[in-house]
């Protein structure tokens, strides 16, 4: 779950590596590093180090390496702590290679074991090994055999990038972990996922499994185990722009990202889901898998298919999918994830495709891994989100799977109600100064409601680091309501539609433990017994779009809490945007 990138071609490679870093800096940022290679000079140079990207790049003044051709990456540790030693680029005992790597490799140990007599290894990574692989192999062979034969030995999640001295080539190779090439003028450039490209090029080409080869300035050489491949035709012009992938003068991304959403919104509702629905019109037994908040959009869809069309259907959180479920022939596998890169996802289709499933997935991104696997792929239009936090892409993915379940004729409404929430920010200003300092908040919601209160609690907890949980109201009497007591903030969910009445209920119980009840409500009795009130727009002829209109306040909590706590709510502790590992 780490960020890499390469560059070879006419401009300063370390000015390119450490810009696009910064971009891919969400998938992992406790280390970072770069490697050139000045072909005049014939010098590979190494800077790398622990800590945020912009400090560690200054500190080590990275753009003062030279030369047209180099790799970087940005680490989110697997093995060994961040320190110096690990952090990538690694090279061998000569310093003639250098390899970045983003996965996780099997069987490192026993690679390690073998090479040890002869090699000293510099850090506690899995990833060294391949540099001290092919410096075996270079002994024999030329850079290319060499690389090529060093990679056969490695088992596990991979994509690699590697510079040897001599050769003005990237060598690369990719497994299980993304890598996605940007086609230049004279230059070619290669990375983890796109947005570091866009400002070069909007011609990418995504590679597939057990694909590897080498990129000069003018070509770039594509082969798997059957020969050499014509990766041109799989080029795909992309549409996002420098612009949509910075801040925009917001001090965070996830704030320019929520407020983003009033702008997207027409563009994902314009997405075509009519191939999407006959799928799902065909099947009977649908089974949803996804992870964290895509996972509680899937929750949203199988209520609906269950409820509005009748169907059989489940979500399951990815991860968990292989163990409990039994997926045939006559399955419709529905896979939620905004990056398609979702190791835990992948591995879920993967097994039901094994068993003859279909297979339709909602994604945000063109070309992803899970694009490959798919029967029908609804794209949810949203641009690129940088921000850990899901925000704007959780909302497509609501956005998408109403329109499949109700057609058009709904978007305006959703329209309305989900812009609506922006007036509610000043009052979610005051209550976010109440609860900032809590240890322990809880969310409450019904039907519907309960998959947005485990996304409100999901976001509060990822950026914010306060033990949140959410409940199905009718729940809490079975254990939780023993955690209430004086002074606990409790959001109650709580639109106009069929769980009212019952979750009104869940609010006494709240409010005689000395709960603080804040509610999300358009409902009068709802707010009159609350101590504070986040008022929500409503639709009353069609309750089960009121969800919408609790999506922007609960991200705005989330974000103003981390910002009053001191946090950086688009770098959270511990996470990464696209988690490539399982
Ligand atoms: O890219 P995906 O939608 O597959 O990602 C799934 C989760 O990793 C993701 O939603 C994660 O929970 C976010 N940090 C939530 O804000």
């Amino acid at each position: 779950m780490c960020g890499i990138i390469g560059y070879i071609g006419f401009r300063k490679a370390s000015e390119i590596l450490s810009d696009g870093l910064l971009a891919l800096e969400y998938r992992g940022y406790d280390s970072v590093g770069i490697s050139t290679y000045d072909k005049q000079k014939n010098k590979i140079e190494i800077r790398k180090d622990a800590g945020r990207i912009k400090d560690v790049s200054k500190r080590l003044e990275f753009e003062q390496l030279t030369g047209n051709i180099g790799i970087g990456h940005t680490r989110w540790a697997t093995h060994g702590i961040p320190c110096m030693d690990n952090s990538h680029p690694h090279t061998d005992c000569t310093g003639n290679v250098v390899i970045v790597h983003n996965g996780v490799l099997e069987n490192y140990n026993t690679l390690k074991h073998e090479l040890k007599g002869t090699h000293t290894f510099k850090s506690n990574t899995d990833s060294e090994v391949i540099a001290h692989l092919i410096e075996d192999e270079l002994k024999t062979k030329k850079p290319y055999e060499a690389f090529k034969s060093a990679i056969s030995k490695l088992k596990g999640s991979f994509a690699i990038l590697a510079i040897i001295k001599g050769d003005d080539k990237i060598f690369f190779v990719k497994n299980k972990t993304p890598l996605v090439f940007g086609l230049g003028e004279n230059e070619n450039f290669a990375a983890s996922d796109m947005t570091p490209l866009i400002k070069y090029t909007n011609k990418m080409i995504p590679l597939e499994d057990g694909e590897f080869g080498y990129l000069n300035q003018f070509e770039i050489h594509v082969e798997n185990k059957n020969g050499p491949i014509n990766v041109i035709s799989r080029m795909e012009s992309i549409d996002w722009t420098p612009q949509m992938a910075s801040k925009g003068g917001y001090p965070h991304y996830m704030l320019k990202e929520i407020y983003e959403q009033k702008d997207v919104i027409n563009q994902i509702l314009a997405s075509n889901t009519q191939n999407g629905r006959d799928l799902i019109d065909n099947h009977d037994k649908i089974h949803i898998v996804a992870c964290g908040t895509s996972y509680h959009a899937g929750l949203i869809l199988k209520y609906l298919l269950n409820k509005k069309l009748n169907k059989s259907a489940d979500a399951f959180i990815a991860s968990e999918y292989p163990y409990i479920s039994n997926p045939d022939k006559n399955t419709l596998i529905i896979a939620i994830t905004q990056s398609g890169e979702t190791a835990d996802t992948l591995e879920a289709i993967k097994y039901a495709k094994k068993n003859g499933s279909k297979l339709l997935t909602l994604t945000n991104v063109v070309g992803s891994s899970i694009t490959r696997y798919a029967d029908q792929i609804i794209y949810l239009n949203a641009g690129p989100e940088v921000g850990v936090a899901a925000t704007k892409t959780f909302t497509s993915q609501l956005a998408i799977i109403y329109k499949l379940i109700f057609g058009n004729t709904i978007s305006d409404k959703i329209k309305n109600l989900l812009i609506n929430g922006y007036s509610t920010f000043d009052t979610i200003d005051l209550i976010a100064e109440r609860i900032y300092k809590k240890s322990n908040v809880f969310f409450l919601g019904r039907g519907l409601s309960y998959p947005i209160a485990m996304e409100g609690a999901l976001k509060l907890k990822e950026i914010s680091y306060i033990h949140a949980e959410a409940y199905p109201g009718g729940e809490l009497k079975h254990g939780p309501l023993s955690l209430i007591e004086e002074g606990v903030p409790v959001f109650v969910l709580a639109p106009h539609d069929n769980t009212t009445r019952k979750i009104h209920g869940n609010l006494k119980e709240v409010k005689s433990r000395g709960g603080i009840v804040i509610s999300l409500t358009d409902v009068d009795y709802i707010s009159n017994d609350s101590d504070h009130v986040i008022k929500i727009a409503s639709d009353k002829s069609n309750p089960e779009l009121s969800i919408f209109s609790m999506l922007l306040p609960l991200q705005y909590l989330a974000y103003k809490v981390s910002v009053l706590k001191g946090y950086d709510p688009d770098k959270p502790r511990n996470l990464a945007k696209s988690v490539t590992v399982e």
